[in-house]
């Protein structure tokens, strides 16, 4: 091959690359973590995400008192279903990020609901 006609060949498989990631059903592949643990992945999502309202010095005036700042509040609240059903925003819990319409990502979802499925580990 010529370099010219690699430098075509090349543009045309990124523009189909383009195109095909644009058709149908967007499928995003998360980067699930291995051995996900509270300290390694879960304690700085929470603390990004929901800490504006959760966390230990606001959560009784922001959250009504929802304590999920550290691994045993955070674990209580995945053992009864509370923190996956409030962050897909299923239907009978209160949807959170609290009166945000948008889900957090759902990547980070995947994440917290696997390390829930796990056993939440520390
Ligand atoms: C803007 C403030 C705010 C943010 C941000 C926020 N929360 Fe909340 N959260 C609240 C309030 C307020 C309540 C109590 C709502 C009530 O009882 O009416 C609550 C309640 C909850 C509950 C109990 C839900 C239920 O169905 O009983 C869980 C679990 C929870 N929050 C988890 C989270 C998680 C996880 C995040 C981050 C992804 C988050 N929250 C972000 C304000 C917030």
């Amino acid at each position: 091959m010529s370099p010219t006609n690699l430098a075509q060949y090349a543009s045309v498989s990124v523009l189909f690359l383009l195109l095909n990631s644009c058709k149908g059903e967007p499928k995003e592949v998360c980067d699930i973590p291995e051995n996900i643990t509270y300290k390694e992945h879960i304690a700085s999502i929470i603390e990004v995400q929901c800490f504006k309202c959760h966390a230990a010095d606001v959560y009784k005036e922001k959250a009504s008192r929802v304590k999920i700042f550290d691994y045993p509040s955070l674990k209580k609240m995945g053992e009864s279903g509370q923190l996956i059903g409030s962050i897909t925003h299923a239907q009978g819990y209160i949807a959170m990020p609290y009166r945000k319409e948008t889900k957090i990502d759902s990547c980070v979802i995947e994440t917290i609901k696997t390390w829930v499925n796990l056993g939440m580990q520390e």
